[in-house]
């Protein structure tokens, strides 16, 4: 036998250890951001340093969806040795939250409590997840990668409609907040597109953070400034609630489909079983040559099962037990499967139950692949548009409304419509459920990196994705196609405009759902494939958004 052949029968192919894409490909919601990712590789970082100067320079430009004051979900691949892991900056309940926080004395949920202002804030997890990575994964030092940031603070940048959008839809409540009317409504007004927006106060708070790492914000001054104003204004915050946070790193879900692996997001979020669940159940059918109504049944079907265990089964897993291995197995979906009537709806209602369900729309998520072939993925987030909509003063830190995100009261649906139970009920300390899933798909010809905003459709817009993927259509196809969802409660399967045909529309009502079309668009996916067979990057960004932004270089 030839040596060249002996060795590569021994050592595997020499393509499969050698190769590397070339290119960086980054797609994110903001060309600061975006610019922001390809300066950290041009200045010798990887993608885990670009990933923290986009999600630094994000947290100044579109702190409607998420911010130094949220939290989220980095999910890594190092090139080097094949380490997966999810990075858990989630934002964590303080010390004195309890199950009834929320209830009044009537023992209804006061909503404004949960969802403006600082009681509805819950520990930041952003800066910690900052430290983390370059600590353990990047090259530069922190001072570096937040650069961008510090700069887009201080310098400025562009209102766009997006943001505008959101101040108007939240003017009532940042006009409570003298910190926030500063900012978003100068001299009484909403900003208007065109305008510059400079944050003298973040600029400040995250210089801080680039002198003295994670203690620039979780200690003194800052730390200081931020229990100071939440304190002021009615919140429960301490020093040691901030002084006690913790960033995680959690073992990934995997799961295989069509011969492909999924990594994806574990919990606090709900995203990665979900989609296990689902593609799972999905696996045996040939959804591709299916009539548009059948393959839309039956992903309906699917997801409608995945979001019912997701409202029984899932929150925090440092505070409840998770049966992770049974709902990601083949053999349970098989058996959620088998009950599945090719022809017919099954009402939620019928499934042995919760009274619980999912949320949000104002979210962000950017993917990455470098040169080296290292990959992120991250789901950022504050929460609804604009958070709590309250700025801590003196520090231009928007605070999160992350607590929403628990169930306040079983069955109770929160503001993204979802219901949840014990599992996620509030705790101190405890992390609330996210639906947020950063995912990567690997394959032997190429690798896909994706995720989106969008509350409780995240879970299922990824998933549309991923299956357009294996339809064998492009990046720009994924981040395109309209998107459908279903989450159990309530029982309807929900659309985007457009996304289905009379006759379709018409099938699946006989087939038994009820089915809502909505006029708004769904989600922001930022996506990256890395084709393996030609070395080729693409990315796309949402074209439902106006300042989306994917750049190979
Ligand atoms: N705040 C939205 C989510 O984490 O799912």
């Amino acid at each position: 036998m030839n040596k060249t052949l002996l060795l590569i029968l021994l050592l595997g192919s020499p393509f499969s250890f050698a190769e590397k894409p070339q290119q960086a490909g980054i797609a994110s919601a903001h060309p600061l951001a975006t610019a922001a990712g390809h300066e950290m590789l041009a200045q010798g970082g990887n993608a885990f340093d670009a990933a923290i100067a986009i999600s630094a320079t994000l947290a100044v430009v579109e702190q409607q969806s998420s911010g130094i004051g949220g939290g989220g979900f980095w999910l890594l691949h190092r090139a080097q040795d094949g380490k997966n892991i999810m990075i858990d900056g989630r934002e964590t309940a303080p010390a004195a939250a309890h199950r009834d926080m929320y209830l009044d004395e009537n023992g209804d949920v006061n909503r404004d409590l949960m969802l403006y202002g600082p009681m509805a804030a819950a520990i930041p997890g952003e800066i910690a997840g900052f430290a983390h990575i370059a600590d353990h994964y990047g090259k530069l030092p922190l001072k570096q990668s937040l650069q961008p940031a510090i700069r887009a603070a201080e310098d400025g940048f562009k209102v766009y409609p997006r943001l505008v959008k959101h101040i108007n839809n939240k003017q009532k409540v940042l006009a409570r907040y003298p910190s926030s009317k500063a900012i978003y409504l100068p001299q009484g007004q909403p900003l208007k597109v065109g305008d510059i927006l400079v944050q003298k106060d973040l600029a400040e708070t995250l210089k801080r953070v680039a002198e003295k790492g994670p203690e620039g914000f979780y200690e003194g001054e800052t730390a200081e400034k931020l229990v100071a104003a939440v304190k002021a204004n009615g919140g429960i915050w301490t020093l040691d609630d901030l002084k006690n946070y913790q960033v995680k790193e959690r073992a990934v879900i995997t799961t295989n489909y069509q011969g492909q692996q999924l990594i994806t997001a574990p919990p606090p979020s709900s995203g990665g079983i979900a989609l296990a669940t689902m593609l799972n159940i999905l696996q045996p059918w040939d959804l591709a040559t299916m009539a548009q109504a059948d393959r839309v049944h039956l992903v309906t079907e699917a997801m409608r099962r995945a979001y019912r265990d997701r409202s029984l089964y899932l929150g925090d897993p440092d505070f409840v037990s998770i049966p992770t291995q049974r709902l990601t197995h083949p053999y349970y979906a098989a058996g959620l499967r088998a009950a599945i009537n090719p022809d017919k709806a099954l009402p939620s209602e019928y499934l042995p139950g919760v009274g619980d369900s999912p949320k949000g729309e104002n979210t962000t998520h950017f993917s990455v692949i470098d040169a080296e072939g290292n990959l992120v993925a991250a789901t950022l987030t504050v929460n609804t548009g604009l958070a709590s909509g309250f700025i801590a003063e003196g520090t231009g830190v928007l605070l999160n409304n992350e607590m929403d995100d628990f169930s306040a009261k079983r069955g109770v649906p929160n503001a993204y419509g979802l219901t949840g139970g014990e599992a996620n009920q509030i705790e101190a300390g405890k992390r609330p459920l996210s639906s947020m899933t950063p995912t990567f798909v690997v394959g032997d010809d190429g690798v896909a990196v994706l995720g989106t905003p969008g509350g409780s459709r995240i879970i299922t817009m990824v998933m549309l994705g991923i299956l357009d993927y294996f339809d064998g259509h492009d990046v720009k196809s994924w981040v395109t196609k309209p998107r459908y969802h279903h989450q159990y409660l309530p029982d309807a399967l929900s659309s985007e405009k457009g996304t289905f045909d009379a006759d379709t529309l018409k099938a699946l009502k006989a087939k038994g759902h009820t089915v809502k079309v909505y006029d708004g668009q769904w989600g922001n996916m930022h996506a990256v494939h890395w084709d393996k067979k030609t070395g080729e990057v693409n990315a796309a960004s949402d074209p439902r958004t106006e300042t989306g932004s994917a750049v190979v270089k």
